[in-house]
Parts: structure tokens; sequence; C-alpha cells
């Protein structure tokens, strides 16, 4: 069992192009809940996320680049997927990859320059691709301009554009910050003799959205970047924005869950309402928002379509559960990968956007480690099917679905065992403080290996060829080993692969409307190695079997319904038994039911 030391967040932590086909009118069968309920092209597309800094580099740098993503194109078409999301590409420092932002006008340098942002996206829209940018605006660099001028005076213009404290008030009252290598989220600035605040890094202050001219400036960058063409925005942290600038002592309610009281500030609704009448409202874009602390209970106040906030949000429950444990802001592994909480969690998301809203799914990004060693299984004997069995929950839930390049090719983390090996300040800080008050550094990497972001971070494989086809350079990022085997080039060639079945799970997608808006009802909720659910729309009724087990599983069709056709499997064999079905290792298969 090991302890993790992991911050709360990361865990807990896409012009109406694209209309679907009108439902078939409803059949005597169906019931009113069965009916697809206010569609909405956002609602029907699969994103696909882009890490560029790891995608493609053109350039030999080492660093992925906006002319390595645009070489790429008819790959990404070739999918299926209808959006793609790109992590940050503005011009910064990099302490953290970019979500930390020097200007938000410009592209990073690593990453090209704005005439190939221009060319990439004019690419993907010529091919019927919409992207979303990222938003990091509850933060900028600490070398942003506003905050180098900022820091410079206490009467400067831009002083109130970020949270100071003025050192002769006092130690500032407690704020923990994720990434801080001494987890304090006040950091002294010996030249105004105050304290800036910085959820995130010290590289990272945090933006004083209590100030109109900061929101005017946000909402003027996000009209900058929608005028150019995009067509929406993930946005970074966005519940954190809002702060009590008067900076109250933790209420108590909050002791010990700070990432909750961050995304309750006073005036965050506010403000969210403010931006999409501003921005959002007066463009047809797609929008999601991040951040932790949101939960079952206040989600559809940030998506509900009558409050005119956001469309959607990332929630983190999912990504948490299996086998971490939240413990006093430290990670634990419970040694829990109980398949029925996890099914139980989906089944109360879903619940919370059944009448208003709609939610996404995801189960791998560039905070997590990869989806298939965490959730599926990446042993060789099993990492195909497990990678295909976790692409067919992905692609069958009613949520827009989120896929993070690489999982289409069942990419596996690389366990680093060395701290040299990693790039992630989260990993390197939290390493370094471990060190310094003599914690077991042992223990620490071997969480890490399972659990860090850098997993989700190394170059995607493309060929078998050096450095898995990612640069003709040295990566900024160790190329996980089993790229001879692992990569898009052998994927291409073989049928079989996770590559051809992720492809042939988003046209069923496509194809079935009721996996878009049909019903969704979990079946055999006890079940420990089966996640079985109905899917069902206009009398249509689609029933999913998934194992999440070496061992298999068997699970029945619900009563009152008998099995039709199998409409795809990830193996070869059927594991229709009459009414049951005894489901091989790994096993998915989506079947038709019909009503006896
Ligand atoms: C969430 C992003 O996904 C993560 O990568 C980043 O470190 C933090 N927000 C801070 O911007």
């Amino acid at each position: 069992m090991h302890r993790f030391i992991k911050p709360l967040w990361v865990t807990l932590l896409a012009a109406c192009a694209h209309t679907a086909p009108p439902p078939a009118p409803p059949t005597a069968a169906a019931t009113p809940a069965d009916t697809a309920p206010n569609q909405a092209w956002w609602k029907e597309v699969v994103v696909f996320q882009i890490y560029p800094r790891s995608f493609r580099d053109t350039d030999g740098d080492g660093i992925g680049d906006l002319r390595g993503i645009t070489s790429q194109l008819d790959y990404i078409k070739s999918l299926g997927v209808d959006v793609v999301w790109l992590n940050p590409i503005y011009q910064s420092p990099n302490d953290d990859n970019g979500y930390d932002i020097s200007d938000y006008r410009a592209i990073m340098s690593e990453m090209g320059s704005m005439a190939d942002f221009d060319a990439m996206l004019r690419g993907m829209h010529q091919r019927g691709l919409k992207l979303i940018m990222d938003l990091v605006v509850n933060h900028t660099s600490d070398e942003h301009r506003w905050f180098e001028q900022s820091r410079s005076s206490r009467d400067n213009p831009y002083r109130a554009y970020y949270h100071w404290w003025p050192a002769e008030k006092g130690t500032p009252p407690k704020r923990w910050s994720f990434f801080d290598e001494e987890g304090s989220a006040w950091r002294y600035d010996s030249t105004t003799r105050a304290y800036y605040l910085h959820y995130f890094s010290r590289k990272q202050p945090d933006l004083n959205w209590e100030n109109p001219q900061v929101r005017r400036e946000v909402y003027a960058i996000m009209k900058f970047w929608l005028d150019k063409g995009v067509d929406g925005f993930r946005m970074d942290a966005i519940p954190f924005i809002s702060k009590d600038t008067t900076f109250p002592p933790l209420p108590a309610e909050y002791a010990g869950n700070y990432v909750a009281y961050y995304a309750k500030g006073p005036h965050l609704h506010d403000y969210l309402r403010e931006m999409n009448q501003e921005v959002l409202g007066r463009y047809n874009d797609l929008n999601v928002g991040e951040g932790g602390g949101v939960t079952v209970d206040d989600a559809l106040k940030f998506v509900a379509a009558d409050r005119h906030e956001l469309q959607t949000f990332f929630e983190f429950d999912i990504v948490d559960h299996w086998g971490r444990r939240p413990s006093n802001f430290l990670y634990a592994d419970s040694g829990n990968r109980s398949l029925v909480a996890l099914k139980n969690i989906f089944n109360r998301w879903d619940s919370v956007y059944a009448q208003s809203g709609w939610g996404t799914v995801f189960l791998g990004n560039h905070d997590q480690s990869r989806m298939v060693s965490r959730y599926g299984n990446d042993a060789p004997p099993y990492r195909k099917a497990s990678a295909k069995m976790l692409h067919t929950l992905l692609l069958t839930m009613r949520a827009t679905p989120y896929v993070y390049n690489g999982d289409e090719i069942g990419m596996a983390n690389i366990r680093f065992t060395d701290i040299r090996d990693y790039r992630d300040l989260m990993t390197i800080n939290y390493y370094n403080r471990l060190e310094r008050e003599g914690g077991d550094l042992r223990e620490f990497l071997a969480s890490q290996a399972e659990v860090s972001r850098d997993n989700g971070r190394t170059p995607m494989q493309w060929a078998a060829d050096t450095n898995a086809g990612f640069t003709r350079g040295i990566p900024w990022i160790r190329v996980n080993p089993d790229y001879r085997t692992v990569n898009v080039a052998a994927e291409e060639r073989d049928t079989s692969s996770v590559l051809h079945y992720f492809r042939r799970m988003i046209k069923l997608r496509k194809a079935e409307p009721a996996l878009v808006y049909g019903r969704f009802q979990l079946l055999d909720r006890a079940n420990p190695d089966v996640f079985a659910y109905a899917r069902s729309l206009n009398g249509r009724t689609l029933m999913v079997a998934l194992s999440f087990s070496k061992a298999g599983g068997r699970t029945s069709v619900p009563a009152g319904y008998s099995a039709g056709r199998i409409v795809i499997s990830n193996l070869a064999g059927s594991p229709l038994r009459g009414g049951q079905l005894l489901l091989e290792p790994y096993q998915a298969v989506v079947l038709e039911l019909q009503k006896n």
C-alpha cells in the first residue's frame, strides 16, 4: 500500500454544421423519458484532446509544435472525432507546461508562430474539425506584463490585477497551494513588502477577478480567439476565480477541504453569467469548465441551460475513484478497485443531468495516468482488449466523450523510477519537499510511477522509428519503450488494433442516437466484475456489457427483454448463452435488446 502525496484537485480533479438526424417518432414502447431532450451539436460530438508538447515535433527541438499537429490533421480526421481541444499553446515560460501564460495573444515560441496557428486552424476547418482552446484565466505567469507591473510598486495601475497582502498586516491567513514546495499559496515579494496569492505554483499568481478591469481583459482575450475562428474553450480551474478579498481564515466547514472552499467563491456565478452575456452567448461555441470542488449538488449551477453560464463541466469523481482515497490532502492507495462504487458514481452523475444540463465523460487526460494502465490492464495479454473495453464505455455514455491523444492506440504508463526522468513540477516539488522533511522517497516514487501526470505526457507513439517518430531531436520527456509495438503505424496495419476498434466505436455512436441521447439505466448493479447498462431512445434499447476483470464475468439480459443482434464486440466470440452473457477477460459488447 502506497501513500500518495497528490493534491486533491488533480484527481477530484466544442455554425451548427453538425446536427443529428431527427430521431424517429416515438413508438408505443417509448416512455417520455426515452425521447431525446434538447438536442445540440455540442452534445453529439466526440472531442479529441491533444497535448501539443508531446504530439509531434517538426523542427527537431524535442518539443511538439503546431506544424506537427497540422501534419497529422488527416490522421485526426480519420479517427472520426469532431472537435480538437489543445492544451495551452500561448507564450509561456513553461513552469507548468503552458498553464502559466505570459502573453495570451501570442504563440509559445517552441510551438511556432501565429501564422502556423492560422494554417492549423484553416486545416481543421477545411476538414470539418472544430477547435477549442484552453482558457487559463484563474492565474497568469509571473512573467506576464500585468504581473511585472503589479509587483513593481503598490500604486502601479496593475496592482489590483492580482491579490496582494501587505506585510504590515502580518502573515496572511493560511491558503494552501496545489504545487508549491512549501505548501503555502502566499509568496512574499520583497519589492513591495507584500505577499501575492498563487493557488498553483509561485510562478502562477492568481488574477483578481473582483476587479472589473481584469474581467474585461479576459473577455477581450476570449473575443480575440473566437473572432479568429476558434470554436470554444476548455476553462482551466474556473471554479476558483472568485475570492473573498478580505481573506478570512478558512471557515470551519471547509476544514480539511480547501478545494471545496476555493470552488465556492462569493461571485463565481455572477462572473460566469457575465462572461456568458459578454462573450459566450454571442457565439455558437462549445465550452467546458474544469476544476475541482464541484459536486453532484452544485454541478447544475454551472450548466443548467436556464442559468446561462457554461454548457458542460468536467467532474472528477470518476478519475478520483479507483484505488485512491483522499486523506488529508495526500492520496493514499486504498487498494480499492471497486467496480461497484465506480458504477454508482457513473449512475449518480448521469442522474444529475437526466432532466437538465449535459455531462462529459473522460478517463484520461494530461493530469492523469494512462486510462489503460489504471482502469484496464496494460499487461501484454490484456492491453488491447481492456483499452477497447474502455473506449466502449467512453463512447456509450450519455455525455460528451473526451478522448486523450495516445489512448486511441492504448498507450500505457511509462512508470519512471528515477526522479531525474520527471518533468512535472508537481512531482518534482513534492519530492523536494519530502526530501527536506526526511520523508519516504522510495515510497513516493513508487506511487508516482502509477499516478504521476507525466505518465500521460510521454510523446505520442507514431511509429517503431527512433523516438517513436515523435522527434528527430531529443524528446523533452522520455518516450515509452513500448513504442516498438504500441504505435500508430503498427495499429494502422492491424485491423484488430485498438485504433481500428476506436474508429468503429465512434461510427457506432454516430449511427445510434440512443447512445448519445438515450436514457441510461444501470443493470446488475452489485456485479463486481461487469459494468452493464441499457441505453434507450424511441423504443430502441441497446445493452452494453463490459468486463473489468481478468477473470471475465457474467451477467444477463434484463428481465422483460431478450437478446438481439450484437452490434459490436471487442473480441471474436459471442458471449451470449441464451439470456446469459459469459464475458471473456475485459470483453465488451453492445447488443440490441428486444422487449418480450
Ligand atoms: C488544471 C490543468 O489541467 C493542469 O494541468 C494545471 O496544472 C492546473 N489546472 C493549473 O493551471
